[in-house]
């Protein structure tokens, strides 16, 4: 080793290190902020010692290097603007498209480097099983996170999609994976072993995630994250390159552990989620359940709220899925801090799954510099809601349903916030439409609950007035 590839060896070193604090750091939301510039600001690095060392190995054609700073702007560019004009509650198929983008890579890493191998046929099985690892995560990432991302955004149907033979072709298409990649490190040389192995991922991706319901894809994306990640790592052992073995594993192992946790807090588990046909996509209300509420239900006015919030010494929020798509964060971080200046204990309820991805709520509320003292975790919060005053819910549904502590129903099993221990409830959502898992929310008709029926910004807004008027 010369002394530049020694110097850039231990920045990929230091790099890893970096990615590796950077994670932990985002363990809480406090130092996640720093853990993303830790881990971008070490990615950056990695990416300038790749460049010093092809400059300095003098490997690169002037196409090549048009080529690359081309590919380089044109991402870059990309990335920048998806990420500052995507809307948050669009933010799952970002990381889907995200996804598919690494996983293609990976595996035309691998096709590459198979196809530009100056002896072929004498590849040994050190690059060549790697190689075709690489094709099949990579490829099936690849197509299945373009239908995650496709059914998010309503182009692909969100309901699950069967049609006759597909649960065969699932168990088929993969064993034929076995047959592809040893027929390639037999016959590393072989066009129709690479370029069917190719096909034959790109088909499973798509096969695989269209019997999915669109509700569950943000399990599906985490999982295809993992897949992102082992690919990247099977292109390091192709390219005997150890930054991106680490940086894949890191992705690989972090992705599958958000995959449980995600699968676990809704009581299911990985393998029911990918068989498909649970929850479909999401719906706009129903004209049944928008046309009025039914008896059993106590609508309540934006006046006979602000009254319970002016008046109470404790108040706890729990934000849903309809916070995000109101966008509403802004108006309730102003509502929590009407309420905390007027000397009310004010607390917001997190449950892991709340909204459509992981750390959905947190983000949205820090997005509103809501104080992270005042964030409190399910296992934190629900010893303290039999003392508070009002709960009030916002565009949660399922994760605040009762019904999830009796056994046979599609929750049955999943951790829920003890909304209906509060001493009084209002929750605010726009009719009396299901949440994700479609089916009725026992806390609706309990009696101590008020159903504030209204798009969640407006009501928050009107909410934020009321009170206003009440604490002067
Ligand atoms: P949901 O149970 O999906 O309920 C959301 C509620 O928001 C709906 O009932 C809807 O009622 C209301 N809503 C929608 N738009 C609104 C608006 N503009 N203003 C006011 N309300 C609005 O949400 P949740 O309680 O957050 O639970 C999340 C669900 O998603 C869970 O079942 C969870 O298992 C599932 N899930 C979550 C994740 C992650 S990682 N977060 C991943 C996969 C699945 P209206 O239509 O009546 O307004």
């Amino acid at each position: 080793m010369d002394t530049v590839s020694d110097a850039v060896h231990y920045i990929f070193l230091a790099a890893a290190a970096c990615f590796v604090m950077g994670l932990h750091l985002m363990n809480h939301p406090r130092t996640a902020r720093r853990g993303n510039t830790l881990s971008a600001g070490a990615m950056a690095l990695a990416i300038a010692a790749t460049v010093w060392l092809v400059l300095d190995e003098d490997v690169i054609s002037r196409t090549g290097w048009l080529v690359l700073v081309s590919g380089g702007v044109l991402g870059a560019g990309l990335g920048l603007w998806a990420a500052r004009e995507v809307r948050m509650t669009a933010m799952p198929q970002l990381v889907s498209v995200f996804n598919a983008v690494g996983g293609g890579a990976a595996a035309l890493i691998a096709v590459g480097d198979l196809l530009q191998a100056e002896d072929p046929a004498g590849l040994g099985a050190r690059v060549s099983l790697p190689g075709a690892l690489d094709i099949v995560i990579g490829a099936v990432t690849f197509s299945g996170s373009l239908i995650a991302a496709g059914k998010l955004q309503g182009v692909v149907s969100g309901s699950p999609v069967v049609f006759p033979g597909a649960r065969l072709l699932n168990v088929a298409l993969p064993a034929s994976f076995v047959v592809g990649t040893v027929w390639l490190v037999l016959a590393p040389d072989s066009r129709v072993a690479l370029y069917g192995l190719v096909a034959v991922a790109l088909l499973f991706g798509v096969t695989l995630v269209l019997p999915i319901g669109g509700a569950d894809m943000p399990v599906v994306i985490a999982l295809l994250n993992a897949f992102t990640g082992s690919a990247v790592a099977m292109a390091g052992f192709v390219l005997d390159e150890t930054a991106l073995i680490i940086a894949g594993m890191l992705v690989s192992s972090s992705g599958g552990i958000l995959t449980k946790l995600m699968a676990d807090a809704m009581n299911r588990s990985i393998a029911n989620i990918m068989v498909g046909g649970f929850g479909t996509g999401d719906s706009a209300p129903t004209a049944a359940a928008t046309s009025g509420a039914p008896a059993q239900v106590r609508p309540v006015s934006a006046d006979d709220v602000a009254i319970q919030l002016a008046y109470a010494s404790k108040v706890v929020f729990v934000p849903g899925y309809g916070l995000a798509a109101a966008q509403a964060q802004h108006e309730l971080g102003d509502l929590a801090k009407l309420l905390t200046d007027h000397g009310v204990d004010v607390s917001y309820a997190i449950h892991p799954v709340a909204g459509r991805m992981p750390g959905h709520m947190n983000v949205l509320l820090a997005e509103a510099n809501v104080p992270y003292t005042q964030l409190k975790e399910m296992d934190e919060v629900n010893p303290e809601f039999p003392q508070a005053d009002v709960a009030l819910v916002i565009g949660a549904n399922d994760v605040t349903n009762p019904i999830a502590r009796r056994p046979g129903n599609a929750i049955s099993g999943m951790p829920i916030l003890d909304v209906d221990k509060a001493k009084s409830v209002v929750v605010i959502k726009r009719s009396m439409g299901h949440g994700y898992a479609g089916i009725d929310n026992e806390l609706y008709t309990d009696p101590k609950t008020g159903m504030f029926f209204t798009d969640a910004k407006k009501g928050l807004a009107e909410l934020k007035a009321a009170v206003r008027e009440f604490v002067g």
